[in-house]
């Protein structure tokens, strides 16, 4: 039978000021949230960092996206504050030493959290396949492909980002893969047809009038 697909709603798109009552009504149809945390260096955009995180009550495992420059500072307040899973970007990370991606991820393991990596759309599979080695490309709960540019909910998706998803299988990884930017029920089919199991998406869910219909649109 084929997996199921996950739903993650990005609350970047949300109703800061509602967060919890914004979280409740997607929730009983989703099967993970995500947060994105920006810093203004790596992304051109600032967003929420842990003490915000927090606050976040819900059932779900979040899954905590970290499109800043130096992740490795801030992994035990993400995980303290209730990450379940943390999301790392390979650009940001030394090719060797204790800020290396295979460094990193070892720490998050540590701390006891699932382990999780994200490419731009101009970093290729290759070069994180290389970066991450042999054991940590089974080792790895998520790998995450950005369809847009990080730093900004409701922007085009990038078709072309679509060929990662086999190449990723190709070159032995089995662990999830999630796809974000730019999801709604037409692209999210296009990437559940190449083998993606999660589905982020922030505008197509919190910019609709009915979140509910939007969520159900993406199985
Ligand atoms: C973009 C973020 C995404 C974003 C997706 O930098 O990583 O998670 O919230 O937003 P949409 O679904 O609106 O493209
Ligand atoms: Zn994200």
């Amino acid at each position: 039978m084929a997996k199921k697909v996950q739903i993650a709603p990005s609350i970047l798109s949300a109703d800061f000021g509602k967060l919890s009552a914004e979280i409740a009504e997607v929730q009983p149809f989703s099967d993970r949230i995500h947060f994105d945390v920006m810093d203004g260096h790596f992304v051109p955009n600032i967003s929420f960092g842990a003490p915000i995180l927090k606050w976040v009550k819900t059932k779900l495992p979040i899954d905590v996206h970290l499109m800043i420059e130096r992740p490795w500072l801030y992994l035990g307040d993400f995980v303290k504050a209730g990450g379940d899973l943390i999301i790392v970007h390979s650009e940001v990370c030394a090719k060797t030493g204790k800020n290396s991606l295979v460094n990193v991820l070892k720490i998050v393991k540590r701390l006891g959290a699932k382990t999780g990596v994200s490419i731009k759309p101009k970093t290729s599979v290759e070069t994180l396949v290389k970066q991450l080695g042999k054991k940590w490309l089974s080792h790895l709960d998520q790998i995450l492909i950005m369809t847009v540019e990080p730093g900004f909910g409701g922007q085009s998706f990038m078709p072309k980002m679509v060929g990662k998803i086999g190449q990723l299988r190709k070159m032995g990884f089995k662990g999830d893969i999630a796809i974000d930017g730019g999801i709604n029920a037409k692209t999210g089919k296009v990437c559940v047809e190449a083998g993606a199991d999660i589905l982020i998406a922030g505008n197509y869910i919190f910019g609709a009038k009915d979140r509910v219909k939007a969520v159900k649109s993406l199985r």
